[in-house]
């Protein structure tokens, strides 16, 4: 009877390893796929934003320049006082109501290109979400260099919101891409800032090795993750943020670049308490991984 309870318990526990690598693998084939679309519209949305912007910035100096115009004209306007040319130019900026229009028109162009501004960062994520243009340079690195100076670019984003704590352990260099494990030090550290917007709360930064992997955590007594959002949060596009706010792409971009590495993302939460994630990467650059 023992013999049978210990190999029903190993049966359970491979049983759950199988579960475990399958969600992996269906995570994998899900972002290799996404990811093709994702280079394809990146591409196409690329080069009309591309000049849109340029136009933009041309346009602006046109508008100052015809509102120039329009002062010297209104400066005219009073001479031709009494004069049919007068009374229509009168009528004119009634119906269009001129001085609205003036005050209008530069706030509708400001809002006009931080939208454009927005398409742009959103190609840009679809691009190194998909790789298309990241080059590979895997070197040595020292991965506390890499998060103090992402939290030095993100430091606006976290400084009102959170005390950010560091518990730094020994961390031999570890071979990476440094770029890329930076920007999943960013987007963590950024979610983790969001999670704790209404409390101002902690962010804390652990780091360590264990053996040939090394591993940094990023806590936050935030607002947690609800059980059922958990198997969801690495889709593209999930997001529980406002419209305009996150484009859901931050995790699993960051997940893809991890088991690019040959390491793991990994998260523990609990909603009302905060949340956990853990990078674990290899120290030397793990074998070529089956291509995602
Ligand atoms: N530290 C955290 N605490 C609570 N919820 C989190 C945390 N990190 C991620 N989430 C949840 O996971 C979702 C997906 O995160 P992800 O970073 O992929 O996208 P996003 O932050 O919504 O948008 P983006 O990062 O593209 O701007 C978030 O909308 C949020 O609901
Ligand atoms: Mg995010």
């Amino acid at each position: 009877v023992q013999a049978l309870v210990r190999s029903n318990d190993e049966l359970t526990q491979l049983n759950s390893k199988l579960k475990v690598a399958q969600d992996q693998l269906m995570q994998s084939e899900k972002l290799a796929s996404i990811g093709q679309l994702a280079a394809g519209v990146a591409h196409e949305i690329n080069n009309p934003v591309g000049y849109v912007f340029s136009n933009f910035g041309t346009l602006e100096k046109y508008l100052a320049d015809l509102f120039r115009v329009l002062a010297a004209y209104e400066q005219a306007e009073s001479q031709l006082a009494g004069t049919d040319a007068g009374a229509t130019l009168a009528a004119l900026r009634e119906e269009i109501d001129l001085d609205y229009l003036k005050d209008d028109v530069p706030a509708l162009m400001n809002e006009s290109r931080e939208g454009i501004k927005r398409v742009r960062k959103i190609v840009q994520d679809l691009k190194d979400f998909s790789h298309v243009d990241t080059k590979q340079d895997w070197e040595w690195a020292d991965l506390h260099k890499g998060i103090d100076s992402t939290l030095n670019i993100v430091n606006n984003e976290i400084k009102y919101k959170a005390e950010v704590i560091k518990q730094y352990g020994n961390l031999p260099e570890v071979q990476c891409m440094p770029s890329e494990l930076n920007q999943v030090f960013m987007n963590l550290l950024v979610n983790a800032a969001h999670a704790v917007d209404k409390t101002r709360g902690t962010i804390t930064i652990r780091t360590g090795a264990a053996g040939q992997h090394a591993w940094v955590e990023i806590e936050d007594d935030g607002c947690g993750i609800p059980k059922e959002n958990l198997s969801r949060i690495f889709d593209p596009f999930f997001t529980t943020k406002p419209v305009g706010k996150g484009t859901g792409l931050g995790l699993s971009l960051s997940y893809g670049i991890v088991q690019k590495h040959g390491g793991r993302l990994e998260v523990d939460s609990e909603p009302g308490r905060g949340t956990r994630f853990r990078v674990t990467v290899p120290v030397c650059r793990a074998e070529q991984q089956p291509s995602a």
